[in-house]
């Protein structure tokens, strides 16, 4: 799958793609990824990408014409059409990164790791935000990290970015896998359980630490209910409403709710 950033700042989002168990996705070209530097497609001297507001206010707004000049020239490069006709189908989405959109979750992360998606166009706003004619011309998803706001959409890509890569087969060592992840059905979207490592004591601020015992047992069955419980304590206490779920679905036996 091949994901296009429409970026400001390219040289934020790049050492990202060398770093961590992740790039083996981006190596080896699992998850493709090609950076735009939006302010390429910039007029004049100071190849300008913002302007003051229509109707007043604070900040600068994003421009239409250079976002819309290099989203062209991104779906020339994967050989689309430059303009996706009116009611047509949608080829490759076009995400824009913003605090007026849908909350990344694990299941949105799913849907765009699956391996016969197209990828998207994910593009980075800044400012206080982009025109909306571009949004409504060419924008298809609206994705934010949560109810907070970020100087621009980079590091929300990344995120992404990140939460689709660690998905892909291979790309996790089987230590590590996903399957063991907080949010993942395969642990019935609970919150993970603790970790420890050692040493098996720690000698911490407030005296030695002790690792459970349960986990220097050697007894795997015992160790699975552990963990189970521990699960669903940090979830009950933390998440409550992911437990909920995890009920309603039937995933939370009556003695666990208990
Ligand atoms: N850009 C600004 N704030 C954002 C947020 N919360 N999530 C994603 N992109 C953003």
């Amino acid at each position: 799958m091949r994901f296009d950033v429409i970026t400001l700042f390219p040289e934020l989002i790049e050492p990202y793609l060398h770093t961590g168990v992740t790039r083996r996705a981006f190596a080896s070209g699992i998850v493709q990824v090609c950076l735009w530097a939006l302010r390429d497609f910039a007029d004049g001297h100071y190849r300008r990408v913002d302007d003051r507001p229509f109707g007043g206010g604070p900040g600068m707004v994003m421009m239409a014409e250079p976002l819309y000049r290099c989203w062209q020239a991104v779906r020339a490069d994967r050989g689309l059409p430059p303009v996706r006709a009116a009611g047509a189908d949608v080829d490759v989405p076009t995400v824009l990164f913003s605090p007026a959109g849908t909350v990344l979750s694990h299941a949105v992360v799913t849907r765009w790791a699956q391996p016969q998606r197209p990828g998207a166009i994910l593009i980075c706003g800044r400012y206080e935000g982009v025109d909306q004619r571009f949004i409504d011309a060419c924008v298809d998803e609206e994705i934010s990290l949560g109810d907070f706001v970020l100087s621009g959409g980079e590091i929300a890509a990344v995120a992404l970015l990140d939460a689709v890569a660690r998905l892909q087969p291979g790309v996790l060592g089987d230590a590590d896998s996903a399957t063991q992840d907080s949010f993942h059905p395969a642990l019935d979207g609970l919150l993970d359980c603790p970790h420890y490592t050692r040493p098996e004591v720690w000698q911490g601020p407030a005296g030695p630490v002790d690792v459970p015992a349960v986990l220097l047992s050697g007894h795997h069955a015992h160790i699975a209910v552990w963990r189970r419980q521990q699960r669903l304590l940090a979830t009950a206490r933390r998440r409550p409403e992911l437990l909920d779920r995890a009920w309603q679905a039937g995933h939370v036996t009556p003695a666990e709710q208990r």
